[in-house]
């Protein structure tokens, strides 16, 4: 059937009126993607079908959310937004048991919650849930479909958005799609990337990168039952879909909407870098991967205006940009996408206890569409790859593989100057690379400084978690918490005992919430209490700064300081200047650069809550950050 004769019979007045001003955005993309197909025109219909039913099924509730979002685009650039991100089962044993725990969240100031995977997985290891065997089915440890609306629900009237993971580039081995296949069903087959011998998998595997080299080489499987090799990316038990095939594209947008229907508000596209295939190329970031995202964001936005995407792309940081969507997609693809980069170069510059690589590189980072902004953050449940391109590390007159491999050694404990406890992830024998696994706290020093029961060591390991987080705060996006790092929380090494986890040691960072512990948050002495309440006091006072909203421009500033981290946001509703000492010394900015970056007179900090007079400069303890803004005499 003929797209506009479709819309003109079945489209509501509502969403007639939202096809005329967002039709060519899912046009554009999808004429790029199945232009070519005899059939085009009736897998549009197909996906306009999917949409016209998924918002026939969108309660009153929803559609009023997605009313007040048309109202407010910009509710989630806000200053007042903040993320936490948690596994539900270790946050608080299943769904209902998070609803409980709604109040810890709000004494943090959350307005995001991004629950870990929480559909139903394949049985035994399971990739922390990233091996879905039923996209519209919870994990039954967690609950239920219904105890997930409810929970949506709950959340936001305690104003707060439910993110969750969408694993699109995969299915688990388990999955209905990958039994039929399994059978020889063919219509199934077609839906991933199956070989009959290894011509094809030996011609891309020269090209494609190693994602978990320790847990098996290449990324192709055999599969005895159906004598085919399998497209697996990630691990064995992890389908790669096949997205030329249009019938799958159409699955995943269905999924989409079914979720968004149970009040899910922010998707978290994993994985989206690996999504489209081409021979002689490393298969990642392709364009076609861009358009997916764009086509599924305009069509999904047609039934729930209400929702956004969230990228993660965990690659560099000039491939991270463009999934905001480039060109005429402009601002139309991703609303948020990870800063992974940010994250490394806070932990590069505390280990060397010198921000000029951090600084060098940010400035040189493409700008962002006005409606996008960064997910912030120091640590998720994932490990940490050294993404520091050799240009940037040479342009600080470092050596990019040296200075990897010494935060390899610094992060993992072998460095004789480290203060970090972490484990090697993934070493890679061909080019020699090494992830780190983690705690915040660990990581920053916390560990080390209990165990040798040194006050001192406490306290400069409480600053650095306080000092990254401060940066991540003031940035500029939604900043990210993960669940422990406001009290601190240490790495678990029990992950070795449980069967499934064993082998995967980023559940060391993934430890289980200690509610105990989390008791001595309202004791300002304790570890926990110290960490909880200058956090909180930071996070709230973020909120209070409208001017930190995310369209101000953020530019990384050069202090005239190695040791001294300067951060510019700027836009007509204010300046503020963030400055913060990355080493465990004093550290003195001169009052001749303060005015140089138009912070020369009477300044006030946010973060210390005290007025002082620019001109002569600044002094940093060790540390210290400080939030300023230029106030009248
Ligand atoms: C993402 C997830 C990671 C998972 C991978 C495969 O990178 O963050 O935990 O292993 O996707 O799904």
């Amino acid at each position: 059937m003929h797209i506009e004769n479709y819309i003109e019979k079945n489209f509501s007045a509502e969403l007639r009126t939202r096809w005329q001003a967002w039709g060519e955005d899912v046009l554009r993309p999808l004429r790029f993607l199945y232009g070519e197909r005899a059939d085009f025109e009736q897998c549009v219909v197909n996906f306009l079908e999917i949409v016209r039913k998924g918002r026939g099924k969108r309660s009153a509730e929803l559609r009023a959310l997605d009313n007040e979002r048309l109202l407010k685009p910009d509710w989630y650039q806000r200053s007042d937004q903040m993320g936490y991100i948690a596994y539900a089962d270790r946050f608080a044993d299943n769904l209902n048991g998070v609803a409980k725990r709604i109040d810890y969240l709000q004494e943090l100031g959350i307005t995001y919650l991004h629950l870990m995977p929480l559909l139903e997985p394949r049985t035994g290891e399971n990739d922390g849930g990233y091996a879905v065997k039923d996209y519209r089915a919870v994990d039954p440890r967690l609950g239920t479909m219904a105890d997930l609306e409810r929970l949506t629900g709950q959340l936001r009237a305690a104003g707060i958005s439910l993110c969750t993971d969408l694993v699109c580039n995969h299915t688990a081995t388990d999955h209905e799609w990958a039994q039929k296949a399994k059978t020889g069903d063919q219509t199934y087959q077609d839906y991933y990337f199956m070989f009959r011998d290894r011509t094809l998998p030996d011609q891309y595997d020269k090209t494609l990168r190693e994602i978990f080299p320790d847990f098996k080489r290449g990324n192709f499987i055999w599969h005895e039952d159906i004598q085919r090799w399998v497209w697996t990316t990630f691990n064995t038990y992890q389908w790669d879909l096949n997205y030329q095939n249009p019938t799958v594209f159409g699955e995943m947008l269905d999924i989409i909407l079914y979720l968004a229907n149970q009040g899910v508000e922010i998707f978290r596209m994993d994985a989206v870098a690996f999504m489209w295939k081409q021979l002689g190329t490393t298969c990642e970031n392709l364009p076609q991967a861009h358009a997916l995202l764009q086509a599924w964001r305009a069509l999904s936005r047609l039934a729930a205006p209400a929702i956004i995407l969230l990228a993660e792309a965990i690659v560099s940081p000039e491939d991270v940009v463009p999934y905001f969507g480039q060109g005429l997609a402009t601002g139309k693809e991703c609303e948020l996408a990870y800063h992974n980069s940010f994250m490394v170069y806070l932990w590069s510059a505390l280990a060397e206890r010198k921000v000029n690589l951090m600084t060098y590189a940010l400035q040189r980072l493409p700008i962002i569409p006005n409606s996008s902004t960064w997910a912030t953050y120091v640590r998720l449940h994932d490990d940490i790859g050294w993404a520091i391109t050799d240009e940037n590390a040479a342009g600080v007159g470092l050596n990019g593989f040296l200075h990897r491999s010494f935060l390899s050694d610094f992060y993992t404990g072998t460095h004789e100057e480290s203060f970090a406890r972490g484990l090697v992830f993934q070493f890679n024998p061909e080019n020699m690379d090494r992830r780190v696994n983690g705690s915040c706290a660990s990581l920053a020093g916390l560990e080390i400084a209990i165990e040798q029961r040194d006050a001192k060591l406490v306290t400069l390991a409480i600053g650095r978690i306080l000092l990254i987080h401060a940066f991540v705060l003031v940035y500029g996006g939604i900043p990210l918490l993960y669940m422990g790092d406001e009290l601190g929380l240490l790495n678990d090494y029990n992950y070795v005992h449980v069967p499934e986890h064993r082998a995967d040691s980023r559940w060391v960072q993934r430890p289980k919430m200690d509610w105990w512990f989390a008791e001595s948050r309202h004791n300002k002495e304790s570890i926990p209490g110290r960490i909880f309440s200058q956090l909180r006091q930071q996070i709230f006072t973020r909120k209070r700064l409208f001017q930190l909203h995310a369209q101000a421009k953020t530019t990384a500033v050069y202090t005239y300081n190695e040791q001294v981290f300067g951060l510019l946001r700027h836009s007509p509703r204010g300046n503020i200047l963030a400055l913060g000492n990355f080493s465990e010394g004093y550290q003195y900015v001169t009052g001749q650069r303060l005015q140089e970056i138009g912070f020369g007179g009477a300044l006030y900090d946010h973060l210390g809550e005290r007025a002082f007079n620019g001109r002569y400069g600044v002094t940093l303890e060790p540390f210290q950050a400080m939030w300023l803004e230029t106030v009248a005499h």
